[in-house]
Formats: structure tokens, sequence, C-alpha cells
């Protein structure tokens, strides 16, 4: 099978993530587990993946010259992430303040601190197969992104409004449904919403083309699924997959990353995917 190059735009944060039994309301307090510190950033997450998974990733991100900066490049380049492109800053590397629930559901806020200095200029994205990027940098970002690869896929996650022409550059946007709230689908060529523990749709022109049903699991943490499913969407779509046959990939994918704590702490594997697919 041949290894695509995927180059990835996006955040790269420190993680730090509290169990509890049930997510505070509004206003509410509750009492929650031990501290744990772990990799993330919808960037970082998505560029381990996509290497977990067997593409060749280079990373387009910003982060300190903190320790925390460090140790986030240190555990990507052990993937095989190339973070040459990566740049550093005075300001604090990003970090996600996150709460998981007893159903592994999450509730996160970013402090996106040196992510917010992302820039992309002297950055070639047109030597990657595909880049793919998310909205925790800047529209500009994004925007300059969209404008240089040959072929660019959105996570268009968190949900902020995006620039239409952005939007019509894409070769596929990928949202949850409230991400999809913030654009309109039917104006897309072609558009993936996840749907969590239900799986995932395509829409084309906002018809639906395909839809794939999850898995039943036991999810442990739910974050970085969707960047998982990104990720294995992305390298799919770089090997030309039939679209159908790239949904259920990277429906697999999301699921399977559900099993364990913390955006980055159950990858799967190509193999792993397939063999958990040929099994269903
Ligand atoms: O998608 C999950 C990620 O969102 C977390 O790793 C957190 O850092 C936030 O960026």
């Amino acid at each position: 099978m041949p290894s695509p190059s995927i180059g990835v735009v996006g955040s790269c944060n420190v993680d730090l993530v509290v169990r509890c039994a049930d997510l505070p309301r509004r206003g509410e307090t509750v009492l929650g587990e031990d501290v744990v510190r772990l990799p993330g950033g919808k960037g970082g997450n998505q560029a381990a993946a996509a290497a977990r998974l067997g593409a060749r990733v280079s990373l387009m991100a910003s982060v300190g010259t903190d320790e925390a900066g460090d140790w986030l490049l240190s555990l990507l380049r052990e993937l095989g992430v190339d973070v040459t492109s990566v740049h550093r800053t005075a300001r604090a590397t990003g970090t996600a303040f996150i709460a998981v629930d007893h159903a592994g559901e999450n509730q996160i806020v970013v402090a996106p601190g040196a992510n917010a200095e992302l820039d992309l200029a002297n950055i070639g994205l047109d030597r990657f197969d595909v880049v793919l990027a998310q909205m925790e940098v800047s529209q500009a970002v994004i925007d300059a992104a969209a404008l240089r690869s040959r072929s660019f896929i959105l996570n268009a996650a968190p949900a902020v409004p995006v620039d239409p022409e952005t939007l019509a550059r894409c070769a596929v946007v990928i949202a949850n449904e409230v991400e999809a709230e913030s654009f309109d689908s039917s104006k897309l060529e072609h558009c993936v919403l996840t749907l969590g523990a239900r799986g995932a749709v395509h829409l084309q022109r906002g018809r639906e083309v395909d839809r794939v049903t999850a898995p039943t699991l036991e999810p442990v943490d739910t974050v970085g699924a969707g960047d998982v499913f990104c990720a294995a969407y992305a390298l799919q779509y770089a090997l030309r997959v039939p679209a159908y046959q790239a949904l259920r990939f990277a429906v697999a994918a999301g699921s399977l990353a559900t099993l364990a704590l913390g955006a980055q702490g159950a990858m799967p594997t190509r193999t792993e995917v397939e063999q958990w697919l040929a099994r269903a």
C-alpha cells in the first residue's frame, strides 16, 4: 500500500484532563479525579493519527519555546511526524482544559497561546497529496492553506464562521452536527458529518449519498475521536479510495480511538482498523 503525504495545519496543545462522574452544568462545581497531562490539540492529534495510520506527515503549527512545546514535539517526532516546519515562539504553548465524564463525553476550553502565532509564510503546501486543517488557528492561516494546497480538507472544528470562498475551495469539509450549523452544507460539493456514536454521513451538495453506522463500543474517552476520524478520512482520500469505503474506514478508526483516556491514547494503526473491519 503506498504511503501518501499529508500536511497538517493546526493547533498543538497540552491537554489537562480531569475525569468526573458527571460534567458540570453552567454555574455548577463538581469534584473530579487527579489531573492528567496529555498531548493534544486538533492539529497535533490529526498529525499523530495520520502517522499511526501509515501516512507521511508534516505538521505546520506553532508552539512555545517552553518545556510543553519541547514535550509535544518530541512525542510527535517519536511517531515519525516531520515537525521541522513547526514555529517556536516566546508565547506559552496552547493548553486545553478538559473534563471527561463516566460515559466518555467531554467539555473542552482551549487557551490558544502560541497557536495564535501560526504563520504559513515560506511554507510550501503544494508538495502534499492532501492538506488537512482545523479551526483552532487563525482564519487567515486557513484561507492561505486552502488557497495554496493541491487538495484541501477542512475539519470545521471548533464551530466558528468560515469564509465562504475558503469553504468553496475545500475538497471535503468534515464537521460534527453542532459545527455544521455554522455553514450551509448544500453549497458544498462534499461534506462529511460525524454523528458521534451514530456514525457518519457523506453529503454531496447537501444530499445524503452514503451513511455508515458506528459500531457499539463502550467509550472510555471520546476526546480526539473526531481527530482520528479526520486523519483516517484524509488518508483514504489521498489514496483515492471510493467514498463509501473511506467513510467506513474513518468511522471504524474514530470509534477505536475512544477506547482509552486521552486524545492520542488509543489511535489505531491501519492494520488494526482493517483487521477490525474484517471482523465486523
Ligand atoms: O479534538 C480534541 C482536541 O481539542 C483536544 O486534544 C484539545 O487540545 C482541543 O484542541
